[in-house]
This record gives C-alpha cells, structure tokens and sequence, in this order.
C-alpha cells in the first residue's frame, strides 16, 4: 500500500485503521501527534461515521534515574553478590567497596542480601550463600521500562521504592465506523443546478445540517438603560392615575422655570454659574395662550406674578424688590422641569366649573434639564428629571409623605427618611432619603414639597386647593439599578455602545 499523505492526519488514521480489523491505539500509532490535532481529526472522521473513537485515560509507568541504572547494571543486592561470588574466597568489606564503587549501593545491597540469604560473614569476610540468584526487582523494571505497566501490586512496591513514577495519559481507541472508506469524500453544501442537470446528485455526498450550531449574533438596536428605567417608571405612575405632562421644550423662559415659581430675580441659583442662558434668541415674548383650548388669562397672571414679587398679594409679603420684566423674559435652558407643572397648573386653573371648582389633577414628566454644573464622576451638565404633582383638596404633609412611601415602595424602595429642606415655590419642603446598603449610608433620592399658596393663587386656583410636588433623578436610580459608579459611562459621548446594546431590560424590584 501507499504512503499516505504526509500532514493529512485524517488520511494517517484511515490508512492505520486499513491494516488491522481491531482497534488502535492513538499513543501507539501515533505517539508525537498533538491531543488537539489528533481530536480534531478523529471529530472530523466521526461526523462522517467514517471512525469510532473513545478516549481512554490510564496511568502509565516512568522509571526514575535510579531504576535506570538498575536496569543497566542490576539491582544494588544483586551487584553485592556477584562481586562476593566472584571473590571466590570471600570478600572483606572494604574491598567489596572499592569493588562496587559506591558507598551507599554497597551498604543498601549488603543488608538486602544478607536479608535474601544470598550471602553471609564467614570470619570476617562475606562469602555466597547461594550458587545463583534472581534479580528480581531489575526483571520487573525491565518490562516496566517496555510495557510501561505491571501487576497493581509490584507497581505500587516499586513506587513506594522511589524507583518509579506514574504519569496520567491520554489516549484514543479508534475503530473503524460504519462508513469506513481509505478516502474522505467530498461533502456537498449545497444542491447545485448543475448537480441536477448532470445526476451527479445521486452519488453525492451531502454534509449533514448541524442543528446544534448557534446563531450568528443579531445586531438589532437596543434601548439606553436610561430609556428602560424610564419605561418602568412611567408605568408606576401610569398605574397610580398620573397623566403625562408635554416636555417638549428644553428652552424655557426665565417666567417659566423661576419667577412662576416664586424664585427671586437675584436668587442664586438664577446666576450665570448655575443657568445656561439662550445667547439667540435672548428673550422671549409675553406668556400667551397656547391653543385655541387655552382660556387662561395669560396677562393676568404675568402681572400677578409680578405683584406677588415686588409687593406681596395672596397674604403673602412678597420679596419687596422691583421686578424685571426683562429678566423674566430671558431664556434659558430648563433647570428643571418644574417649569412645566407651574405651565400644567395655570391652565388646570383654566378649568373651573360655574362653582369656581378646579377637578383634582396628577401629572408626571421624565425628561431632560440643564444646569451649569462641573462635571465630575456624579454631575453631568444635563441629567433626567422625573417629576410629579398630584393636586386636591384636603391635601397634608403627612398624605405626602405616604405617597412618597407608595411611589417608592413600588420600585423596591421602601424605609425613607424626610428632612426639612427649602425651596423657594414649595412650603413645608422635604428632602427625602433612602439607606443604601452597598454605600452603607442615608443617600438623598428626590426633592418634595406642597406649592405655596402665592404661587398657586396667583394661578387663579382656588385657595383650598394643594398641590405636592416631587422630583427626582432618572440617572441615579439607573446608576444602582446597573451597577455604574460614573454618571459617564450613562451619559455623553463616553457611553460605550456595547454597554448599551448587551444590558439586559431592568425590572424595578416591585413589592
Ligand atoms: N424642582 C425640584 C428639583 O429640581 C424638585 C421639586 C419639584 C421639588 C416639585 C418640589 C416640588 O429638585
């Protein structure tokens, strides 16, 4: 028979299994042959039931370096009697050591001979016990050093012995398979026209479909985290009766998103360092009514809102400074989307019945707002705010607090804290916090408060009417939610698109 191909393992292996009707054994046909490449090779054969293989894992025998010399020169007790035996009339034991050439052989072989009765001292010298001997130990090194086993128990004796060592292998049985061939046919991918119009389709042969391969990745789009936390949050308040509020404006008046909300012209936060201002346009025309629906007195509440600044109304003493009309036309990019519940108020305002009556209301928004931040590994320029107000009568601080329990409690979220806090448009004002069991602290998750009364009268609603309101980050809920410590791994242009697309949908653990 022919050589097979050298570097064609595949073609080796059939040509070895050619030559008998057993199986054979890889570490005996091929020794040099790497696992992974004999592996593959066998795999390719097997799919085509071309082989049979098992994998076969025994322990095989090594000698150890002094086993070796056993084998070439005879075990220690041995080389003590045949030098004593040669002597002819005995042996002293100082030339029996000059003889073997090694203390420790010579003082190991004696005591082993002496014990084997194969020698003894006869006035001080040793003299043979026996005509001939048995070199036991160096006859079961010998076929271990060929047949690199043995009996379990000579094994185990000599391992004890330190003379062998035993070493894990691998190996392959391999048989024939069903389809066994000397040669490896071309499997067809594909039926082909060709192949129909010629009827070479009726000698082909087909590579069968591997249905437990996986897909190829899909690249579908994804949703940004921050859109999945949103989605959850809006069904939370869709299920507590809120209506969505249009945010869609980022560029407020300063009327808007400070003076309707009672927020001085010269407050802080109205500075330059906190607001991103419009450069063009730079001002805004007079609030005016925003569709034919809208039948607020838009002049009307301008010129309270002013008078409520400048001079007190409603009971209250106001801030007794002149106000600008200039500075409140100014626009800026919202800094917070408070601007749209005082709009969404003044116009449930403009829903009275013939009893002066306003129907109670609850809006909520998610969406974006600007403050003039330094960003670092918490702030961003621009964030989310969720945002809700809930308006009705007989209204208390306490029924604020248990709905913040409630809006909460329902995204998993529960023991908050309260601390009185300020801000200018609502009055009591209540930070609220949350123990973080990662940080091990009280953490501050949103903003609340009931409007004050100057502020909701000069809207033309009714005097017993109250209004929460509350606000918080969509960001840092998302932040916990997906265990990210930079807000600009969220947000920005450092976001990394993987992160998003394999960033799996989050569930707000609802109680
Ligand atoms: N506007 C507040 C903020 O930005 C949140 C808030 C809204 C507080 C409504 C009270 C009432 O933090």
């Amino acid at each position: 028979t022919s050589n097979p191909p050298s570097g064609d393992l595949t073609t080796s292996i059939l040509h070895a299994l050619s030559k008998t009707d057993s199986p054979i054994s890889s570490t005996e046909v091929f020794p040099d042959v790497p696992f992974e490449s004999l592996k593959a090779a066998l795999d390719r054969l097997a799919s085509r039931s071309m082989v049979n293989y098992e994998q076969v894992e025994r322990e095989e025998a090594f000698l150890e370096p002094e086993a070796e010399v056993i084998v070439s020169h005879g075990s220690h007790e041995a080389r003590v009697f045949e030098a004593v035996r040669k002597a002819l009339d005995g042996l002293s034991i100082q030339d029996l050591e000059k003889e073997i050439g090694d203390k420790n052989v010579t003082k190991l072989g004696q005591g082993k001979a002496f014990k084997e009765k194969w020698i003894k001292k006869d006035g001080g010298l040793l003299v043979p016990l026996v005509e001939t001997i048995n070199d036991v130990t160096r006859e079961q090194l010998k076929v271990i050093q060929e047949k690199k086993t043995h009996d379990a128990k000579i094994i185990s004796d000599l391992k004890k012995r330190k003379l062998l060592r035993l070493q894990k292998v691998i190996s392959f049985k391999i048989a024939k398979g069903a389809k066994f061939a000397l040669e490896m046919v071309k499997e067809e991918t594909d039926l082909t026209a060709e192949m129909l119009a010629s009827g070479a389709w009726k000698t082909a042969t087909f590579k069968p479909y591997n249905f437990k391969a996986l897909g190829a990745d899909q690249h579908a789009g994804a949703l940004h985290p921050l859109n999945k936390v949103r989605s959850e949050f809006r069904q939370i308040f869709f299920e507590m009766g809120f209506t969505e509020m249009p945010t869609n404006q980022f560029v407020e008046s300063g009327f808007w998103n400070f003076d309707t909300l009672f927020v001085p012209q010269q407050h802080p936060a109205r500075d330059l360092q906190d607001t991103f201002y419009v450069s063009d346009p730079l001002v805004a025309g007079k609030p005016t009514a925003t569709g034919p629906d809208d039948k607020q007195n838009y002049e009307e509440y301008f010129e309270n809102v002013k008078q409520v600044h400048q001079n007190g109304k409603y009971g209250s003493i106001g801030y007794r400074y002149p106000w600008a009309e200039e500075e409140s036309l100014r626009l800026v990019l919202r800094t917070h989307t408070t601007s749209i519940s005082a709009a969404m108020l003044h116009k449930l305002a403009g829903q009275k019945d013939e009893n002066g009556r306003v129907p109670p209301a609850r809006y909520f928004s998610i969406d974006r707002v600007f403050r003039n931040e330094t960003v670092d590994a918490t702030h961003l320029c621009e964030f989310h705010q969720v945002e809700g107000v809930i308006a009705d009568y007989g209204l208390t601080l306490g029924g604020l607090m248990e709905f913040m329990d409630m809006f909460f409690g329902a995204m998993g979220v529960t023991d908050l804290r309260y601390k009185p806090a300020y801000n200018p448009y609502t009055e009591p004002s209540m930070e609220i916090f949350s123990y973080h069991k990662g940080l091990n602290k009280l953490i501050e998750i949103g903003n609340s408060g009931i409007f004050r009364p100057e502020m909701l009268e000069a809207m033309g609603l009714p005097k017993d009417l109250r209004v929460f309101g509350f606000g918080l980050s969509l960001e840092r809920p998302t932040m916990i939610k997906y265990g990210i410590s930079n807000i600009r791994e969220l947000l920005g242009h450092n976001v990394d698109l993987s992160f998003v697309q394999k960033n799996p949908a989050v569930r707000l653990d609802k109680s």
